[in-house]
């Protein structure tokens, strides 16, 4: 039984959780997207300086909604990788900090690993192995939770991750940033059969196809193009119709890529993780397949797809039951491979 106090600052949310091993008992988020709207995406100095005045703030709030204290807490945890280098130093240095002040082991996480083990708040009894597709605004991956701890790769994007493409196609529709909950909704007032555009695929050398990399930068551009010739016409843009084309062949890709995957290696539960996990087609869509093909599905609620601190707190519960506390000198990274 460990109770962690966790801080996720590796992009534009300052989120502070508290978890007793998989029971949330607190979860804040304080949300920089209306800042960083005008700019169209996350301005990297203007996230740091946000984080910086958010997070004491963030961390009392924390505690009260918990109504727990200081001596309750049996570590903290704090995302130390990937991610933007001034946004994680604020929150790995305020946990750090409060480790040696409070005598508490100080935990650094990964923040995919963070996504990963969003499923288990959802479902406590959830063990490897399992599958997990973890769709976000900087990842798209197949990996393959052997245990805790042991993680395989088994299929990624070569390009754009599956977030940044609905960010950049939401940018064409004039939908704002984030993208994906604008794309997401829209979408469900169109016509997903408007428009048949490409599905990325991976060449192999040898001929055919990788069957679990993915690749979105193809069908960005396809939509680029189908915008700009449906501009030329006098008629307005139909972009519910683009919002549902563009969004039922990501699902497809994503679905297909992801059961032939489990399919392929014996493996009968899959997970979902990140941003994109929130994606409502994306969701229907797996769980329909998952039924055909009697595999077992397990997908965080809303909250606990995008970023927050409750899924790193998770991820510190394990790494303090196994004993594997960080050192206080462990550096942020902007990019580390799980
Ligand atoms: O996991 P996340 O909060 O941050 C990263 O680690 O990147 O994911 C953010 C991404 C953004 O690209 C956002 O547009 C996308 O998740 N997203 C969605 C939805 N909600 C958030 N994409 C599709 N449908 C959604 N409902
Ligand atoms: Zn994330």
């Amino acid at each position: 039984m460990a109770t962690i106090l966790a801080l996720e600052t590796s992009c534009d949310e300052t989120a502070v959780a508290i978890v007793k091993n998989r029971k949330v008992l607190s979860n804040i988020v304080a949300s920089q997207i209306a800042i960083h709207q005008p700019y169209g995406g996350v301005v990297p100095e203007i996230a740091s300086r946000h984080h910086l005045e958010a997070i004491n703030h963030c961390i009392d709030r924390a505690l009260n909604v918990a109504k727990i204290d200081w001596s309750d807490i049996d570590g903290i945890g704090a995302t130390c990788a990937p991610g933007l280098v001034g946004a994680l130093l604020v929150g790995a240095t305020a946990a750090k900090t409060l480790a040696m002040v409070r005598n508490k082991p100080f935990l650094g996480i990964h923040h995919l690993e963070g996504h990963i083990y969003a499923s288990y708040l959802c479902k406590p009894q959830l063990q490897p192995p399992f599958l997990c597709l973890l769709v976000s605004g900087g990842h798209t991956s197949l990996i393959h939770v052997k245990a805790h701890g042991q993680y395989k790769t088994l299929g990624k994007t070569r390009d754009d991750a599956v977030g940044e493409a609905y960010d950049k196609v939401a940018r064409l529709l004039n939908l704002g940033y984030p993208g994906g909950p604008a794309i997401d909704k829209l979408a469900q007032t169109g016509n997903s059969q408007a428009f048949p555009l490409p599905e990325g695929k991976i060449s192999l050398p040898e001929g055919g196809y990788h069957p679990y990399d993915f690749s979105f930068s193809g069908l960005k551009t396809a939509v680029q193009r189908l915008v700009r010739k449906l501009e030329q016409k006098t008629a307005p843009l139909p972009i519910a119709d683009i919002a549902a084309s563009f969004q039922e062949t990501v699902a497809k890709s994503l679905t297909r890529k992801t059961i032939t995957c489990a399919l392929d290696h014996n493996l009968n539960t899959i997970t979902l993780g990140g941003g994109v996990a929130a994606n409502s087609r994306l969701r229907t869509l797996l769980q329909n397949s998952t039924e055909k093909n009697h595999l077992r599905l397990c997908f965080p609620s809303l909250e606990f797809c995008t970023d927050n601190a409750a899924m790193i707190a998770c991820a510190a519960v394990e790494h303090l039951n196994r004993g594997y506390n960080s050192p206080l000198n462990m550096e942020v990274q902007s990019r580390l491979n799980i």
